[in-house]
């Protein structure tokens, strides 16, 4: 391995940064002005004179550009980069006090400055006997204290001990919830399904999630439900997120009806088949659920950084049993500590941002492509979506000072091999997108065919290997004309390659495996944000949508109840009091004089079900 010389970094305060007079004097030179950066610009001409399909050629190259912690096993030699480039991020590291913001968010400082708030998400998984102070106040016996409730609760209701109000044994469990109080649990369960312990655990049990207010997810989460074994579990850290209450709302009236017609109390319902995980126990108790039954935690836990609270524990412990989560746990403080204390020449989450940092502000990459080479892994680039998306899409510093480069990447990918057969054609042949692989040593399902070449999990894995390659060696025009190809053919043929990637291989997916690899792309994309000098902990882009979509149900519900149509008094613009009116018009069958709880038959079996809106037409 190339060694790591520790570059001097000079302390540049402002007066250079005062050159486009947007600065105050006396603030620290943003990072975009610091001499790391503009070393690294220049670095940029000297790169593009290399293809990769020599870089790779270069032995030593390889094994300075690959990375080990336990088990997870990084190659980046696949990068446009040299051993410079990668020195010359490490300064940028230092540059941007890397190190410094690292040690305050494992310390517990309010280093989200927008919500005055700590973010110590690695808390969650610290072991019992760990320390972490927050506000003067060590925050791991409350960790513990609703880690223990968990167990004890999904104990009781695993073992049957905690039935629903017929008497009945709990067997299914519908998770509502959007955004973070979704999408990382949804990862984890769609991860574990087929392990084969996981799986064992789970026997007999089902596990739904119910995130988005479509009506349609709706009846998919509670299809064939029978409501006398199911569990309900409202995750919201706000418990104010319209579409998860609404939902909420939604289901605990499936519940009740379909209770009460078989001669049970609504408060009964509710108490034996609601529970809720949130930091707002009061909201939790307004909505009827007794707080005995709520799971807490707190507002240093982002929502997108949520899976290893009870936003993810509580749903995923009912499923598997909690000793294969408090494995998942493990899996993610491992990686937590390796982030924390690793040299950052070895630090896997540090050189993945840098190498990010590289693309996208530098080479002006604008995407990242997240590749599992594992269908377990199916759901993880949408998890990886939420948190790098709404972490680093930033316009502003942590100081509000306009960036003058664009943070932040789109992220986006579906398991291999479906993408090949999917979007690959553009990765290869129409922009630069650079890709991460994700592979697995051991499948959790092994079939290997009599007279097959290989297993069905090698088939697999020849793919992840081989599209690393086609990306970054190409093929020739040179090299198609040697082989005969017809001229006319020849440029639709040729591939120019140099196309990065990274590669991340995996012993295995497993409960341990999955913290990992969660707590990973969790540090990289924090590591990210302190090097650009944004804060990835707030998500204030997400509000103004939620703003107007409340004067619009205003209007909406006016409409709907009164038969008016929204005209120029109501503040639209044109295009959108059109659009209204045209869905108003096709709605016009469904008039609702009062509100009144109007179910499909198959999801209530009320007397009065089919009377009213038998007739309506959609
Ligand atoms: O609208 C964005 C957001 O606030 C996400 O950050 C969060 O994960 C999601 O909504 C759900 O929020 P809550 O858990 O409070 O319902």
């Amino acid at each position: 391995m190339a060694k790591w010389s520790k570059v001097p970094v000079m302390d540049v305060t402002t007066p250079a940064a005062n050159m486009n007079g947007s600065l105050n004097m006396g603030k620290k030179l943003p990072i975009a002005y610091s001499p790391e950066w503009m070393a690294l610009q220049e670095h940029v001409k000297e790169v593009q004179q290399l293809h990769l399909k020599d870089l790779l050629l270069d032995e030593e190259r390889t094994d300075s550009m690959i990375r080990e912690h336990n088990g997870l096993y990084l190659d980046f030699s696949r990068q446009n980069m040299t051993d410079s480039t990668l020195q010359l991020l490490l300064n940028l590291a230092e540059r941007s006090k890397l190190k410094t913001k690292m040690n305050a968010m494992f310390a517990g400082d309010h280093i989200n400055a927008t919500e005055d708030r700590a973010v110590l998400h690695t808390a969650l998984r610290a072991p019992r006997e760990a320390r972490v102070m927050v506000d003067g106040e060590d925050v791991i016996p409350g960790v513990w204290e609703v880690l223990d409730k968990i167990k004890e609760f999904s104990d009781k209701v695993r073992s049957g001990e905690w039935t629903g109000v017929s008497g009945k044994p709990i067997k299914n469990v519908v998770a509502i919830g959007i955004g973070g109080s979704y999408l990382g649990p949804a990862f984890v369960h769609t991860a574990l399904q087929f392990d084969e312990k996981c799986k064992a655990e789970a026997a007999g049990r089902k596990l739904r999630f119910l995130a988005n207010v479509d009506p349609v997810d709706v009846a998919k989460a509670l299809h064939e439900l029978d409501p006398e074994v199911t569990l309900v579990v409202v995750i919201s850290k706000t418990f104010t997120t319209t579409e998860t209450m609404l939902n909420a709302r939604t289901v605990r009236t499936w519940l009740t009806t379909e209770l009460a017609q078989r001669g049970y109390k609504a408060k009964d319902a509710v108490a034996k088949h609601m529970v809720a995980v949130s930091t707002n126990l009061e909201a939790v108790s307004e909505f009827g659920i007794d707080p005995e039954n709520a799971f807490g935690f707190w507002d240093w836990v982002g929502g997108r950084y949520s899976v290893t609270s009870a936003v993810g524990i509580l749903p995923l412990s009912l499923q598997y049993g909690f000793d294969k989560m408090n494995d998942f746990l493990r899996g993610a403080h491992d990686l937590d500590v390796h982030f924390r204390d690793a040299p950052f020449e070895c630090n896997l989450p540090v050189i993945m941002a840098l190498i990010s940092t590289w693309n996208s502000t530098f080479l002006g990459r604008s995407s990242v492509a997240v590749l599992p080479y594992c269908q377990a892994l199916a759901k993880f680039p949408a998890h990886m979506q939420q948190v790098a998306m709404e972490s680093l899409g930033k316009q502003v510093s942590l100081d509000g000072d306009p960036l003058s480069f664009k943070a932040g990447e789109i992220y986006f990918g579906e398991p291999g091999t479906n993408g090949q057969h999917s979007f690959y054609q553009l990765i290869h042949q129409g922009r630069v997108v650079p890709a991460e692989f994700i592979g697995t040593i051991k499948s959790q399902q092994s079939v290997y065919l009599r007279g097959e070449e290989v297993s069905n999990h090698d088939e697999l894995m020849c793919n992840f290997f081989a599209q690393a390659d086609a990306l970054a060696t190409g093929k020739s025009s040179e090299e198609l004309r040697e082989e005969g190809v017809p001229p006319f053919y020849v440029p639709h043929k040729t591939f120019s390659g140099n196309r990065p990637s990274s590669s991340l291989m995996l012993p295995g997916v497993n409960p341990y495996t999955v913290g990992q690899l969660l707590a990973l792309y969790e540090a990289r994309v924090a590591a990210q944000g302190f090097i650009w000098g944004i804060n990835a902990f707030d998500q204030w882009g997400v509000e103004l949508g939620k703003v107007l979509a409340t004067r619009v149900r205003k209007s909406m519900s006016e409409a709907r109840t009164t038969n008016r149509k929204i005209d120029v008094t109501d503040g639209y613009n044109p295009s959108t009091r059109k659009m209204i009116n045209r869905y108003l018009n096709g709605k016009n069958q469904q008039l609702y004089p009062e509100p009144r709880d109007v179910f499909p038959c198959d999801l209530i079996h009320s007397e009065g079900c089919t009377a009213p809106y038998e007739d309506d037409d959609e």
